[in-house]
């Protein structure tokens, strides 16, 4: 097995400017989880099928397992922690907690990302719309009717301070 080599890059996470270091091996997700600590994006399979990972990159929603971070470059990265907080939730995470859009909530950080990456560049998706944006993404809880119910809620609630 090759030595890693640890290469300084900087990262846009949340707004925020983060000077790291890392192995070129190391994808997205484990520098979110174990260099940053931010652990809202889960590591499920680790393997591009479970969507557990869901962040927003550059207002796209990808699997953060599945993208090296030295692929991300000066993209913008996205993830829960940079949503609402307890004391003052987004509006997609407040329609999921009053529509009951989680259960065991490991998969919740994922589905209220690929809702907003949907949201932000359509403000009206049809059922459809919102079913093939989520669709990447298992609930292992089978909640699916409650989280298409949390998206369709937020449909109209987002400002354009909500959107970034
Ligand atoms: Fe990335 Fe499953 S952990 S898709």
């Amino acid at each position: 097995m090759n030595r890693p080599v640890y290469t300084p890059i900087s990262l846009d996470v949340n707004g925020r400017n983060y000077r790291i270091r890392v192995d070129h091996r190391w994808t997205l997700l484990r520098v979110l989880r174990d260099s940053l600590d931010l652990t809202g994006a889960k590591r499920g399979c680790d393997r591009g099928e479970c969507g557990a990972c869901t962040v927003i990159v550059d207002g796209k929603s990808v699997y953060a397992c599945q993208i090296l971070v030295m692929q991300v470059g000066k993209r913008k990265v996205c993830t829960i922690e940079g949503m609402g907080t307890v004391s003052n939730l987004h509006p997609i995470q407040r329609a999921f907690l009053e529509n009951d859009g989680a259960q065991c909530g490991y998969c919740s950080p994922a589905f209220i990302l690929a809702t907003k990456a949907l949201l932000d560049i359509n403000v009206d998706p049809s059922e459809h719309q919102i079913k093939r944006a989520l669709s990447g993404i298992i609930c292992r809880c089978a909640a699916y009717s409650r989280i298409i119910e949390s998206a369709k809620e937020c449909i109209g609630t987002l400002d354009e301070k909500s959107k970034n």
